[in-house]
């Protein structure tokens, strides 16, 4: 199509010459010109045959060609497009200038390359992770067996945060990853209206539940940031695996061991970096906050660009909002199979809040031991209460 175009109007301008001219010069000017037509469409079509019958179907395509080095007739051209060649524009947007954003081309090929590549492969190779230790190691069980009595694990509060956070996130875990892996997914199951359907309301589910998302991100922080400033006993739990990988092994911890204390951390940190730059992508164009870290980390020996246009402020946001995610989604893969299935007990600590002693005793005696502590104290403290012995 584009090359009968770019005939057409060649026949045009051939035919309106030939108009202007005087009537005797007529049949000269027109052999000359019809030559020259000859040869113009002879090396257009050398031209033609020259681009590779791949680059050909890029470019009829409507694809950006990359194929910016070689020596084919198109390259100087594409050369300077990639390299961002920047006209004049009257209108306020000077970047409408800029005939192709040369940046956005990598940033395409990132993202529909190793991005969507090594996603896949950190979340696959979590669940196959997770298979492997549940055939070695089975599911870990309360060595002392169920006592029958049970001890209050975590309050209302804490646990609507935490359901209000997992909710929101499995959602917009879900709605993301189609929008990264949909359309090689479930559009060749379900067809184009049906897989439409689902993107347009998953997208909308998306940004709406993110408020949610940020909202159970500061309730959980407020609620479990005193339990989750590391310490000592952190290292010994660490050092031991948090006797994960051996029966029978149960390092102390407190309300919160090692392990928890960083997801908790992950989930603040990372959950709180997917938040902004979620944000900046929800409100477009509207923030520079890539540059300004960039600025922030060249006072560390970085050499990031600070010079950044908004489009590749966008660009920066999307690469990192679905690193961070896809990062934070293997993690909390690994949580959700040891709070459910991966540990017998421990989903009741978030289900009814109450939880076998002898769980709890085996997975955070001190906190247990704290619970009984401040326990025994407010019932020496209620009127009638038992008073400690002297020798006590
Ligand atoms: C179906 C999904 C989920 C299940 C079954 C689940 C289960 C649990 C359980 C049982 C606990 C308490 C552990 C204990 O008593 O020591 C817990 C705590 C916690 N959960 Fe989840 N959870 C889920 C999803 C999530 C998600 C999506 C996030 C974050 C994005 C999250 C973040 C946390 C955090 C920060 C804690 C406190 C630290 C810890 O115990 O690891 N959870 N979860």
């Amino acid at each position: 199509m584009a090359r009968l175009a770019t005939l057409a109007t060649r026949m045009i301008v051939v035919l309106r010459a030939l108009a202007a001219l005087p009537v005797r010069a007529g049949p000269a000017v027109a052999l000359g010109l019809g030559l020259i037509f000859c040869v113009a469409l002879a090396h257009d079509a050398t031209a033609q045959q020259s681009l590779s019958p791949e680059l050909m179907e890029e470019l009829e395509g409507g694809a950006v060609p990359g194929d910016s080095l070689g020596t084919n007739p198109i390259s100087d051209k594409w050369r300077d497009v990639r390299r961002g060649v920047q006209g004049t524009v009257s209108i306020p947007d000077k970047q409408a200038g800029v005939l192709v954003q040369s940046h956005g081309e990598n940033w395409r090929n990132f993202r529909n390359g190793p991005l969507s590549t090594y996603s896949v492969w950190g979340i696959v190779g979590m669940i196959v992770a997770l298979a492997a230790f549940f055939l070695l190691r089975g599911r870990i069980r309360i060595d002392a067996g169920k006592s029958g009595k049970t001890i209050t694990r975590f309050n209302d509060f804490e646990r609507f945060g935490h359901w209000l956070l997992a909710v929101s996130f499995i959602v917009l875990a879900l709605t993301g990853l189609n929008i990264l892996y949909g359309r090689y997914i479930i559009l060749p199951v379900v067809g184009p209206e049906i897989f439409g359907a689902i993107t347009y309301a998953g997208k909308y589910l998306h940004n709406y539940l993110a408020f949610a998302f940020m909202l159970a991100i500061g309730i959980v922080f407020v609620a479990w940031i005193a339990n989750n400033i590391p310490n000592k006993t952190d290292l010994v739990w660490l050092s031991k695996g948090g006797g994960m990988f051996t029966k029978g092994s149960h390092p102390p911890a407190r309300k919160f061991n090692a392990g928890q204390k960083i997801l908790f951390w992950l989930v603040i940190v990372g959950g709180g970096s997917i938040s902004l730059s979620g944000w900046a992508l929800m409100f477009p164009f509207e923030y520079a906050m890539f540059a300004k870290t960039f600025v922030f980390l060249n006072n560390f020996g970085f050499n990031l660009p600070t010079d950044l246009t908004p489009i590749q402020e966008m660009q920066f946001a999307q690469a990192w909002h679905t690193m961070v995610a896809v990062f934070m989604i293997a993690v909390v893969i690994a949580h959700i199979y040891i709070g459910s299935v991966g540990m017998e007990g421990a989903f009741d600590a978030m289900g009814s809040g109450e939880v076998d002693v002898n769980w709890a005793k085996e997975h955070h005696s001190l906190w247990v031991e704290e619970v009984m502590a401040e326990e025994a104290r407010t019932d020496t403290d209620k009127p009638g209460g038992k008073m400690p012995a002297p020798a006590e």
